[in-house]
C-alpha cells in the first residue's frame, strides 16, 4: 500500500480506498460463509459486493479513469483495469454460491480483486496526484457524485 505520497489524504481517493475496503471485506465474508456452508450469507455478501462495486466502478470509470486515460502512458494501464471490472461484474451477476466450481471462481476473484486494488492504490492513485489538473479533479468528483446519488464524500 502506498502510504507515502499523500494520495490517501486526498478526498475522493480516500473514498475510493474506503470503497475498496468495503468490497474486499464483503468478498472475504462471502468466502468464509462458503467455507462453513452458509450459502444464504454468501449470497447476501456477493449481492452487496456487486452493488458496492457497481457504484465504485461507475465513479472510477466515468471520473478519474476517464481523465487519466487521455494520456497514453496511463491509458495502457487503465484498459486492463476496466476489463477486470467487467469480468468481476459478470461473475457476481451469475455466480451460484452453492456450486463447487463457482465457489472456486469466487475464491480466485477475491484474491484477484486484492491485486486489482493494489494496482490502483499503488499505481494509478499516486500518479493522479501529479497528473490531474483542478478541472480534472472537478470532473472526477462530479462522476463520483453521479455514481453515489445523495451521498457525501468522507469528511474530516
Ligand atoms: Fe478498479
Ligand atoms: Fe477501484
Amino acid at each position: 500500500m502506498c502510504h507515502y505520497c499523500g494520495c490517501r489524504q486526498m478526498p475522493l481517493v480516500r473514498d475510493y480506498i474506503a470503497e475498496h475496503e468495503r468490497a474486499t471485506n464483503l468478498g472475504g465474508d462471502a468466502v468464509r460463509a462458503i467455507d462453513v456452508g452458509d450459502f444464504e450469507k454468501a449470497r447476501r455478501c456477493t449481492a452487496q459486493m456487486a452493488v458496492e462495486l457497481a457504484s465504485h466502478w461507475r465513479g472510477e470509470e466515468n471520473g478519474l479513469f476517464r481523465v487519466m486515460e487521455r494520456e497514453p502512458e496511463y491509458a495502457e494501464h487503465i484498459s486492463p483495469l476496466v476489463l477486470e471490472h467487467r469480468q468481476l461484474a459478470e461473475l457476481l451477476a451469475t455466480v451460484d454460491v452453492a456450486d463447487s466450481d463457482d465457489q472456486e471462481w469466487i475464491r480466485v476473484a477475491v484474491i484477484d480483486l486484492h491485486e486489482h486494488i493494489r494496482k490502483e492504490e499503488d499505481g494509478l492513485f499516486p500518479a493522479s496526484l501529479t497528473a490531474l489538473s483542478g478541472a480534472d479533479w472537478d470532473a472526477s468528483m462530479a462522476a463520483w457524485h453521479e455514481a453515489h446519488p445523495g451521498e457525501d464524500l468522507i469528511s474530516d
